[in-house]
Formats: C-alpha cells, sequence, structure tokens
C-alpha cells in the first residue's frame, strides 16, 4: 500500500527500512524517502516504524532463548 504519495514509498519499503536499522522517522526519509515531502504521512510513517519494530522485538525475545539453549547442550 503506498503510504507516502510526495515520494511514491510503499509500506513494504518502510518496513525493509526498519528491518536494515531506521529507528525513527528521520532513519525512514533517509534510507527511503518517506516523509521528506508536505510531511503528511508522517503519522503513518511513525506507526509502521514502531509495528514493525515491535514485531522484531517479538521474534528476537523467541529467538534469544532458543539459541541459548542450543549452545548450552
Ligand atoms: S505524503 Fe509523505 S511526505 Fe507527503
Amino acid at each position: 500500500m503506498l503510504i507516502c504519495h510526495c515520494k511514491g514509498v510503499s509500506d513494504r519499503a518502510i518496513r525493509k527500512a526498519v528491518r536494515e536499522g531506521a529507528t525513527n522517522a528521520s532513519d525512514v526519509i533517509e534510507r527511503c524517502g518517506a516523509g521528506a515531502g508536505c510531511g503528511g504521512c508522517t503519522e503513518a510513517v511513525d506507526e509502521i516504524v514502531r509495528s514493525e519494530a515491535a514485531h522484531h522485538e517479538r521474534r528476537a525475545l523467541v529467538v534469544v532463548p532458543a539459541a541459548r539453549l542450543a549452545t548450552s547442550a
């Protein structure tokens, strides 16, 4: 879904930017350009950043203990 109409950036591109290290709106602008125009998408960009970051935190909570179990055996 197109999120930033000014720069033609989709939610997938924003999520990819977060997976590659973006942690806030400035990082997203730097990585994919979303939010660098009128600013009308800023709220949606922030929500996607929070959502994607939370998704990865949940995954990390599952993966880390499993990795520890594998190395302690
Ligand atoms: S819609 Fe994203 S900067 Fe204008």
